[in-house]
């Protein structure tokens, strides 16, 4: 068969916006103002910070690294680098991305329901006597509904990932990030100007270790994964469109620094809001889904400054920011069939596209026949969903982030990881020692205690 030309990122700054979206997630949005939360902030946000850059950020230029010199995607990247009986690893990226996107669709379904309904409620007025859990609850025991609002988001992924990495990928992700930075600018602002940001800003940035439990710690350790894309070849897929022009070590740090900031700024934008209504707390702490979907929509339309307009702005930004996460999972499934597979790319994103739709149903079906809130308020594990997402985040990232580090830090050669960061264009802040012996040691032992951690009973979805 006639291979296909590679498709590549225009410029660095096409792959750093692209890698940018995949990172801006629910992660952002969704968990973090959560487990900052529940962890009880300050010391929580150090230790996460920590992570990141002992951890993450290694990774983020290993995963990139390994992508780059193999110019495949992730099975193929992992046998042509570490050993053919690495494509196993690879091939656990791959199932990863099914899974994990199958889930993540359903709850960006959620946020179109939310900005649809909020757009309503700008215009129309939002209801005093509405209860706001009830209409969660309404939304997703809705079979129907439910299937509509995923598959909306499934063909709206399957349609940017079908022109390739230029024409869909990165132009969509040079849309819809300046966007997103737009909106949360505006709803920073907003939020600053609230009674409560002082004391959000207190709660996120003050330090009181004696509060930190070591369940928070392996907590921030996961997470760290989870919400830079890192451990299933998300990162290998992108890294494998870079040309030999850029710097990984740049990009890298761009997208670990776009990430966190937008994770803080968010929860700095949700706090303030919450700390602004008294008695809001308990309320709020029982869920994540409480603090976005129940609790928030009523805050922008009773506490918030120009609310009616930051309301569908909001849920707007949650859609968007999910589309480019969503776009860069099924560009895994879809690059390991057109590189592994040899099938042509419209021909691989409709198979993996449509595959993948099939156990969206079922998560998207998971909370129809249950007592919906409580199921999902208090992450009880019945149904696709909630077993996918306690799968995902507690055994294949954190293995796979395990893998990407022996691989590049034991199996690669030093000259070939060498030659990858030392390209030229790296900056004059890198140090290739620092980062081997983070990769080889620091990082490896980091994981391994969260998996140690997991055996043990720790939960992290
Ligand atoms: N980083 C995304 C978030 O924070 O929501 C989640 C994610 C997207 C993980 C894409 C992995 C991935 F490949």
């Amino acid at each position: 068969m006639e291979m296909q030309e590679r498709d590549a990122w225009s410029s660095n700054f096409g792959l750093v916006l692209a890698a940018t979206g995949s990172a801006i997630g629910l992660g952002n949005l969704w968990k973090f103002p959560f487990i900052t939360w529940e962890n009880d902030g300050g010391a929580f946000v150090i230790v996460y910070l920590a992570c990141i850059l002992a951890v993450g950020l290694p990774i983020m230029m290993a995963e990139l690294l390994i992508g780059r010199r193999s110019q495949k995607g992730v099975v193929g990247a992992f046998r042509d680098m570490a050993g053919p009986a690495w494509k196993w690893v690879g091939l656990w990226g791959v199932l990863c991305g099914f899974i994990l996107l199958s889930y993540y669709t359903v709850i960006a379904g959620w946020s179109l329901f939310y900005f649809w309904k909020s757009f309503g409620w700008t215009f129309g007025g939002f209801p005093a006597d509405l209860a706001a859990g009830d209409l969660f609850g309404e939304q997703v025991g809705n079979a129907s509904l439910q299937l509509m609002l995923s598959l909306a988001f499934s063909v709206a992924t399957i349609g940017v990932v079908y022109f390739g990495v230029q024409k869909g990928i990165e132009r969509m992700a040079r849309i819809l990030l300046p966007v997103l930075f737009v909106i949360l600018v505006l709803l920073l602002v907003s939020a600053l100007g609230m009674s409560g940001s002082g004391e959000a800003l207190k709660f996120i940035f003050e330090p009181r270790f004696a509060e930190l439990e070591w369940s928070g710690v392996l907590e921030a350790l996961g997470h760290s994964f989870f919400t830079l894309s890192l451990g299933m070849g998300t990162m290998i897929t992108y890294g494998s469109y870079i040309s030999r022009k850029q710097s990984i070590v740049k990009s890298a740090g761009a997208i670990v620094a776009f990430d966190t900031l937008i994770a803080l700024v968010a929860t700095i934008i949700m706090f303030s809001v919450i700390f602004s209504v008294a008695g809001l707390n308990e309320e709020v702490g029982r869920s994540t889904v409480g603090m976005l979907f129940i609790s928030l929509p009523e805050l922008f339309y009773t506490e918030m400054p120009f609310g009616v307009v930051l309301g569908p702005l909001f849920y707007v930004l949650v859609a968007l920011a999910v589309l480019t996460s969503t776009i860069s999972l099924l560009e895994v499934v879809t690059s390991y069939l057109i590189d592994e597979r040899e099938m042509k790319r419209q021909k691989a994103v409709m198979a993996s596209g449509g595959a993948i739709f099939v156990f969206t149903i079922f998560a998207a079906l998971s909370f129809g026949s249950t007592p919906v809130l409580s199921t999902i308020v208090a992450f009880g594990k019945t149904g696709w969903f909630s077993i996918a997402d306690h799968f995902v985040s507690n055994w294949m990232l954190p293995t796979g982030g395990l893998a990407v580090a022996i691989a590049a830090g034991w199996f690669m050669t030093r000259k070939a990881t060498m030659e990858e960061l030392m390209d030229g264009n790296q900056p004059a802040w890198f140090r290739y020692g620092a980062w081997r012996f983070f990769i080889r040691y620091v990082a490896p032992a980091a994981v391994l205690a969260i998996i140690l951690a997991v055996l043990l009973g720790q939960d992290f979805s």
